[in-house]
Protein backbone atom coordinates (compact mmCIF):
# COMPACT_ATOMS: atom_id res chain seq x y z
CA UNK A 1 0.00 0.00 0.00
CA UNK A 2 1.10 3.32 -1.14
CA UNK A 3 2.61 5.50 1.86
CA UNK A 4 1.05 8.45 3.52
CA UNK A 5 2.71 11.44 4.06
CA UNK A 6 2.71 13.81 6.73
CA UNK A 7 3.90 17.62 7.14
CA UNK A 8 7.09 17.68 9.44
CA UNK A 9 5.81 16.76 13.36
CA UNK A 10 6.15 19.67 15.46
CA UNK A 11 6.62 18.17 19.46
CA UNK A 12 6.13 20.96 21.74
CA UNK A 13 6.95 19.31 24.65
CA UNK A 14 10.63 17.38 25.11
CA UNK A 15 13.19 17.33 27.88
CA UNK A 16 16.91 16.76 26.28
CA UNK A 17 19.14 16.25 29.03
CA UNK A 18 21.82 18.83 27.39
CA UNK A 19 23.40 19.78 29.85
CA UNK A 20 23.73 17.75 33.53
CA UNK A 21 22.85 14.76 32.43
CA UNK A 22 23.52 13.75 28.98
CA UNK A 23 23.84 9.80 29.49
CA UNK A 24 20.08 10.14 29.82
CA UNK A 25 19.87 12.16 26.98
CA UNK A 26 21.93 14.99 24.80
CA UNK A 27 20.68 17.34 21.49
CA UNK A 28 22.05 14.79 19.41
CA UNK A 29 20.30 11.27 20.25
CA UNK A 30 17.31 13.42 21.49
CA UNK A 31 16.88 15.07 17.92
CA UNK A 32 18.11 11.97 16.23
CA UNK A 33 15.00 10.03 17.81
CA UNK A 34 12.56 12.94 16.73
CA UNK A 35 13.44 12.61 13.26
CA UNK A 36 12.60 8.44 13.43
CA UNK A 37 9.54 9.43 15.13
CA UNK A 38 8.62 12.25 12.58
CA UNK A 39 9.15 14.99 14.36
CA UNK A 40 11.14 17.87 12.51
CA UNK A 41 10.96 20.46 15.43
CA UNK A 42 11.00 19.80 18.83
CA UNK A 43 10.88 22.75 21.19
CA UNK A 44 13.02 21.81 24.45
CA UNK A 45 12.25 22.22 28.00
CA UNK A 46 14.55 24.27 30.71
CA UNK A 47 14.76 21.72 33.05
CA UNK A 48 18.35 20.87 32.73
CA UNK A 49 21.21 20.77 35.12
CA UNK A 50 21.69 23.77 35.35
CA UNK A 51 18.47 25.38 34.59
CA UNK A 52 18.00 27.31 31.42
CA UNK A 53 16.55 30.54 33.96
CA UNK A 54 19.19 33.15 32.56
CA UNK A 55 21.59 34.43 29.53
CA UNK A 56 24.51 32.34 30.71
CA UNK A 57 22.51 29.16 30.53
CA UNK A 58 20.28 30.04 27.35
CA UNK A 59 23.77 30.87 25.69
CA UNK A 60 25.26 27.71 26.55
CA UNK A 61 22.18 25.43 25.42
CA UNK A 62 22.24 27.16 22.21
CA UNK A 63 25.34 26.52 21.52
CA UNK A 64 25.37 23.17 21.79
CA UNK A 65 22.08 22.37 20.25
CA UNK A 66 23.53 24.61 17.11
CA UNK A 67 26.59 22.15 17.31
CA UNK A 68 24.50 18.56 17.50
CA UNK A 69 20.68 19.02 16.56
CA UNK A 70 19.78 16.52 13.97
CA UNK A 71 16.51 18.53 13.58
CA UNK A 72 15.53 21.92 14.05
CA UNK A 73 14.39 23.22 17.37
CA UNK A 74 13.59 25.56 19.98
CA UNK A 75 13.92 26.21 23.62
CA UNK A 76 11.76 27.03 26.23
CA UNK A 77 13.48 29.35 29.79
CA UNK A 78 12.61 28.30 32.82
CA UNK A 79 10.64 30.68 35.69
CA UNK A 80 12.10 30.49 39.25
CA UNK A 81 10.76 32.30 42.32
CA UNK A 82 13.21 35.41 41.59
CA UNK A 83 13.54 35.45 37.99
CA UNK A 84 10.42 37.52 36.48
CA UNK A 85 11.86 40.52 35.61
CA UNK A 86 15.06 39.12 34.34
CA UNK A 87 13.99 36.13 32.23
CA UNK A 88 11.76 38.45 30.52
CA UNK A 89 14.55 39.85 28.59
CA UNK A 90 15.47 36.57 27.14
CA UNK A 91 11.97 35.96 25.33
CA UNK A 92 13.01 37.03 21.88
CA UNK A 93 15.43 34.13 21.73
CA UNK A 94 12.90 31.15 23.77
CA UNK A 95 10.08 29.79 22.23
CA UNK A 96 8.35 30.86 25.44
CA UNK A 97 8.52 30.79 29.38
CA UNK A 98 7.62 27.46 30.93
CA UNK A 99 6.12 27.49 34.77
CA UNK A 100 5.87 24.50 36.99
CA UNK A 101 3.01 24.74 39.40
CA UNK A 102 3.47 21.33 40.60
CA UNK A 103 5.53 18.50 41.53
CA UNK A 104 8.19 17.46 38.69
CA UNK A 105 11.84 16.78 38.02
CA UNK A 106 14.44 19.01 38.91
CA UNK A 107 14.53 22.41 40.75
CA UNK A 108 12.11 24.84 38.59
CA UNK A 109 9.04 24.36 41.02
CA UNK A 110 7.37 27.77 41.60
CA UNK A 111 4.95 27.58 44.82
CA UNK A 112 4.98 31.16 45.60
CA UNK A 113 1.80 32.88 44.20
CA UNK A 114 3.44 36.50 44.19
CA UNK A 115 6.24 34.77 41.66
CA UNK A 116 3.47 33.14 39.46
CA UNK A 117 1.46 36.26 39.66
CA UNK A 118 4.84 38.38 38.72
CA UNK A 119 6.17 35.90 35.62
CA UNK A 120 2.53 36.36 34.03
CA UNK A 121 2.95 40.31 34.04
CA UNK A 122 6.64 39.88 33.21
CA UNK A 123 6.70 37.62 30.53
CA UNK A 124 5.74 39.60 26.57
CA UNK A 125 2.21 38.85 25.85
CA UNK A 126 3.56 37.98 22.29
CA UNK A 127 5.23 35.10 23.80
CA UNK A 128 3.86 31.67 24.50
CA UNK A 129 3.66 31.24 28.09
CA UNK A 130 3.53 27.17 29.28
CA UNK A 131 2.26 25.99 32.58
CA UNK A 132 2.66 22.47 34.12
CA UNK A 133 -0.59 22.84 36.07
CA UNK A 134 -2.53 20.27 38.04
CA UNK A 135 -5.98 20.37 40.01
CA UNK A 136 -6.59 23.23 41.17
CA UNK A 137 -3.59 25.06 39.25
CA UNK A 138 -5.16 24.77 35.83
CA UNK A 139 -8.41 27.59 37.21
CA UNK A 140 -5.13 29.20 38.75
CA UNK A 141 -3.38 29.32 35.42
CA UNK A 142 -6.14 30.70 33.57
CA UNK A 143 -7.19 33.29 36.18
CA UNK A 144 -3.50 34.74 36.27
CA UNK A 145 -3.18 34.58 32.95
CA UNK A 146 -6.69 36.20 32.14
CA UNK A 147 -5.51 39.43 34.64
CA UNK A 148 -2.57 39.50 32.88
CA UNK A 149 -4.49 40.12 29.59
CA UNK A 150 -1.93 37.05 28.01
CA UNK A 151 -2.71 33.65 26.98
CA UNK A 152 -1.53 30.40 28.50
CA UNK A 153 -0.91 26.82 27.20
CA UNK A 154 -1.63 24.10 29.66
CA UNK A 155 0.64 21.22 29.46
CA UNK A 156 0.02 17.53 29.67
CA UNK A 157 -3.38 18.22 30.96
CA UNK A 158 -4.40 14.84 32.29
CA UNK A 159 -7.52 14.50 34.18
CA UNK A 160 -11.65 14.91 33.46
CA UNK A 161 -11.85 17.40 36.23
CA UNK A 162 -8.93 19.48 34.33
CA UNK A 163 -10.40 19.50 30.69
CA UNK A 164 -13.43 20.33 31.38
CA UNK A 165 -12.15 23.97 33.34
CA UNK A 166 -10.36 24.19 29.81
CA UNK A 167 -13.48 23.74 27.96
CA UNK A 168 -15.67 25.94 29.91
CA UNK A 169 -12.06 28.58 29.83
CA UNK A 170 -12.10 28.67 25.83
CA UNK A 171 -16.05 28.39 25.95
CA UNK A 172 -15.84 31.88 27.53
CA UNK A 173 -13.27 33.16 24.63
CA UNK A 174 -10.47 33.01 27.22
CA UNK A 175 -6.48 32.24 25.77
CA UNK A 176 -6.19 29.05 26.98
CA UNK A 177 -4.47 26.39 24.55
CA UNK A 178 -3.84 22.57 25.88
CA UNK A 179 -1.89 19.55 24.69
CA UNK A 180 -2.04 15.97 25.89
CA UNK A 181 0.34 13.32 25.93
CA UNK A 182 0.37 9.76 24.19
CA UNK A 183 0.36 8.31 27.16
CA UNK A 184 -2.06 9.57 29.15
CA UNK A 185 -4.42 8.85 26.23
CA UNK A 186 -3.14 5.49 25.93
CA UNK A 187 -2.16 4.53 29.35
CA UNK A 188 -3.64 4.38 32.90
CA UNK A 189 -3.63 3.22 36.41
CA UNK A 190 -4.66 -0.31 35.35
CA UNK A 191 -1.56 -0.45 32.61
CA UNK A 192 0.61 1.43 35.43
CA UNK A 193 -0.06 -2.32 37.62
CA UNK A 194 1.73 -4.36 34.78
CA UNK A 195 4.90 -1.80 34.84
CA UNK A 196 6.95 -2.07 37.76
CA UNK A 197 6.69 1.06 40.17
CA UNK A 198 9.48 2.71 39.28
CA UNK A 199 8.58 2.33 35.29
CA UNK A 200 5.07 3.74 36.17
CA UNK A 201 6.41 7.12 37.70
CA UNK A 202 5.70 10.29 35.52
CA UNK A 203 4.03 13.45 36.08
CA UNK A 204 1.16 13.81 36.22
CA UNK A 205 0.38 10.85 36.93
CA UNK A 206 -1.58 7.78 34.83
CA UNK A 207 -4.84 8.36 35.85
CA UNK A 208 -8.36 6.20 35.55
CA UNK A 209 -10.77 5.02 32.85
CA UNK A 210 -12.78 7.82 32.69
CA UNK A 211 -10.15 10.53 33.12
CA UNK A 212 -8.90 8.77 29.71
CA UNK A 213 -12.12 8.81 28.10
CA UNK A 214 -12.49 12.84 28.68
CA UNK A 215 -9.05 13.09 27.39
CA UNK A 216 -10.07 11.26 23.92
CA UNK A 217 -13.63 13.42 24.16
CA UNK A 218 -11.83 16.24 24.23
CA UNK A 219 -9.25 15.77 21.45
CA UNK A 220 -12.18 14.49 19.41
CA UNK A 221 -14.10 17.91 20.02
CA UNK A 222 -11.28 20.08 19.39
CA UNK A 223 -10.94 21.27 23.15
CA UNK A 224 -7.36 19.87 23.01
CA UNK A 225 -4.77 22.28 20.51
CA UNK A 226 -1.77 19.47 20.10
CA UNK A 227 -0.57 15.99 21.51
CA UNK A 228 2.69 16.37 22.36
CA UNK A 229 5.26 13.30 24.41
CA UNK A 230 6.48 15.01 27.30
CA UNK A 231 9.25 13.49 26.32
CA UNK A 232 10.98 12.71 29.72
CA UNK A 233 14.44 10.22 29.05
CA UNK A 234 15.70 8.15 32.17
CA UNK A 235 17.76 5.13 32.09
CA UNK A 236 16.37 1.91 32.57
CA UNK A 237 18.05 1.23 35.81
CA UNK A 238 17.12 4.85 37.13
CA UNK A 239 13.63 4.03 36.35
CA UNK A 240 14.60 0.79 38.00
CA UNK A 241 16.59 2.05 41.44
CA UNK A 242 15.59 3.17 44.49
CA UNK A 243 14.62 6.79 43.51
CA UNK A 244 12.99 6.53 40.38
CA UNK A 245 12.56 9.94 38.33
CA UNK A 246 9.24 10.24 36.37
CA UNK A 247 8.75 10.10 33.01
CA UNK A 248 8.74 8.61 30.09
CA UNK A 249 10.50 8.31 26.54
CA UNK A 250 8.15 9.27 24.02
CA UNK A 251 9.65 10.48 19.96
CA UNK A 252 9.84 7.30 19.04
CA UNK A 253 6.56 5.59 19.41
CA UNK A 254 3.79 8.50 19.51
CA UNK A 255 3.12 8.68 16.27
CA UNK A 256 2.49 4.92 15.79
CA UNK A 257 0.63 4.56 18.49
CA UNK A 258 -1.70 7.09 17.41
CA UNK A 259 -1.97 5.62 14.09
CA UNK A 260 -2.56 2.36 15.60
CA UNK A 261 -4.77 3.29 18.36
CA UNK A 262 -8.11 0.95 17.77
CA UNK A 263 -11.53 3.19 16.62
CA UNK A 264 -13.23 4.47 18.18
CA UNK A 265 -10.53 6.30 19.09
CA UNK A 266 -8.29 6.01 15.64
CA UNK A 267 -7.87 9.91 14.28
CA UNK A 268 -7.94 10.57 11.15
CA UNK A 269 -4.52 11.98 9.64
CA UNK A 270 -6.57 15.45 9.23
CA UNK A 271 -6.71 15.28 13.02
CA UNK A 272 -3.23 14.18 13.33
CA UNK A 273 -1.79 17.06 10.82
CA UNK A 274 -3.87 19.31 13.38
CA UNK A 275 -3.02 18.37 16.61
CA UNK A 276 0.85 17.41 15.88
CA UNK A 277 1.32 20.04 13.13
CA UNK A 278 -0.60 23.07 11.82
CA UNK A 279 -1.44 23.60 15.85
CA UNK A 280 1.56 23.66 17.09
CA UNK A 281 3.06 25.90 14.90
CA UNK A 282 0.36 28.29 14.69
CA UNK A 283 0.67 28.48 19.12
CA UNK A 284 4.18 28.60 19.12
CA UNK A 285 4.37 30.90 16.08
CA UNK A 286 7.18 28.33 14.67
CA UNK A 287 8.21 28.93 10.82
CA UNK A 288 7.50 26.73 8.15
CA UNK A 289 9.90 23.93 6.92
CA UNK A 290 10.15 24.49 3.04
CA UNK A 291 10.63 20.87 1.28
CA UNK A 292 9.49 19.01 4.15
CA UNK A 293 7.80 15.73 4.76
CA UNK A 294 7.45 12.54 6.59
CA UNK A 295 6.65 9.31 4.86
CA UNK A 296 4.72 6.81 7.11
CA UNK A 297 4.48 3.60 5.76
CA UNK A 298 0.73 2.81 7.51
CA UNK A 299 0.79 -0.99 7.20
CA UNK A 300 4.18 -1.71 8.56
CA UNK A 301 4.06 -4.18 11.94
CA UNK A 302 6.35 -4.04 14.34
CA UNK A 303 7.23 -3.99 17.98
CA UNK A 304 8.38 -1.86 20.82
CA UNK A 305 11.37 -2.15 21.68
CA UNK A 306 13.27 0.53 23.72
CA UNK A 307 16.47 -1.20 22.95
CA UNK A 308 16.18 -0.09 19.25
CA UNK A 309 15.38 3.67 19.92
CA UNK A 310 18.10 6.20 18.89
CA UNK A 311 16.71 7.67 22.12
CA UNK A 312 19.83 7.06 25.04
CA UNK A 313 16.51 6.08 27.21
CA UNK A 314 16.28 2.49 25.82
CA UNK A 315 12.85 1.44 27.10
CA UNK A 316 9.38 1.92 27.09
CA UNK A 317 6.25 1.92 28.98
CA UNK A 318 4.54 0.76 25.68
CA UNK A 319 7.18 -2.07 25.21
CA UNK A 320 5.92 -5.16 23.31
CA UNK A 321 3.67 -3.56 22.25
CA UNK A 322 2.17 -4.71 18.55
CA UNK A 323 1.50 -1.15 16.06
CA UNK A 324 0.77 -0.94 12.74
CA UNK A 325 2.13 2.16 11.14
CA UNK A 326 5.77 3.37 10.70
CA UNK A 327 7.83 6.40 9.59
CA UNK A 328 9.15 5.28 6.91
CA UNK A 329 11.79 8.75 5.75
CA UNK A 330 11.60 12.05 6.66
CA UNK A 331 13.15 15.08 4.47
CA UNK A 332 13.55 18.37 6.39
CA UNK A 333 14.37 21.38 4.17
CA UNK A 334 15.23 18.92 1.55
CA UNK A 335 17.55 16.88 2.45
CA UNK A 336 17.07 12.78 3.72
CA UNK A 337 17.63 12.93 7.16
CA UNK A 338 16.28 9.90 8.09
CA UNK A 339 15.30 6.65 5.99
CA UNK A 340 14.45 2.82 6.59
CA UNK A 341 15.65 3.31 10.26
CA UNK A 342 18.60 5.59 9.49
CA UNK A 343 20.14 8.92 10.70
CA UNK A 344 20.82 10.57 8.13
CA UNK A 345 20.99 13.85 9.33
CA UNK A 346 24.04 15.51 10.55
CA UNK A 347 24.33 16.41 13.62
CA UNK A 348 24.29 20.43 13.67
CA UNK A 349 22.07 20.45 10.50
CA UNK A 350 18.73 21.47 12.83
CA UNK A 351 18.29 24.98 12.59
CA UNK A 352 17.41 27.15 15.76
CA UNK A 353 13.36 27.83 14.58
CA UNK A 354 12.91 31.66 13.58
CA UNK A 355 10.48 33.05 15.71
CA UNK A 356 8.60 35.80 15.39
CA UNK A 357 9.92 39.25 17.11
CA UNK A 358 8.42 39.96 20.87
O1 LIG B 1 7.23 12.90 34.43
C1 LIG B 1 7.80 13.97 34.25
N1 LIG B 1 9.07 14.02 33.80
N2 LIG B 1 7.15 15.12 34.57
C2 LIG B 1 7.78 16.31 34.58
O2 LIG B 1 7.17 17.30 34.91
C3 LIG B 1 9.22 16.41 34.21
C4 LIG B 1 9.65 15.25 33.39
C5 LIG B 1 11.16 15.12 33.33
O3 LIG B 1 11.82 16.13 33.07
O4 LIG B 1 11.67 14.02 33.51
ZN1 LIG C 1 5.45 18.73 33.17
ZN1 LIG D 1 7.56 17.84 30.66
Amino acid sequence: MSRLRFPGLIDAHVHLRDPGATHKEDWSSGTAAALAGGFTCVLAMPNTQPPLTDNTSLQTTLATAAANAHCDYGVYAGGTELNAAAVAALAPHTAGLKLYLNETYGQLRIEDLGALHAHMQAWPATRPLLCHAEGHNVPAAILLAMLAKRSVHICHVSRAAEIAVIRAAKARGLAVTCEVTPHHLLLTQADAAALSPGRAEVRPALNNAADQAALWEAVQSGVVDCIATDHAPHLPAEKDGPQPPPGFPGLETALALLLSAPTPRRLSQAQLVALLHTNPARIFGLPAQPDTWVEVDPQQKWEVRGADFLSRSKWSPFEGWQLTGRVHSVCLRGQLAFADGQLLAKPGSGRLAALPPV
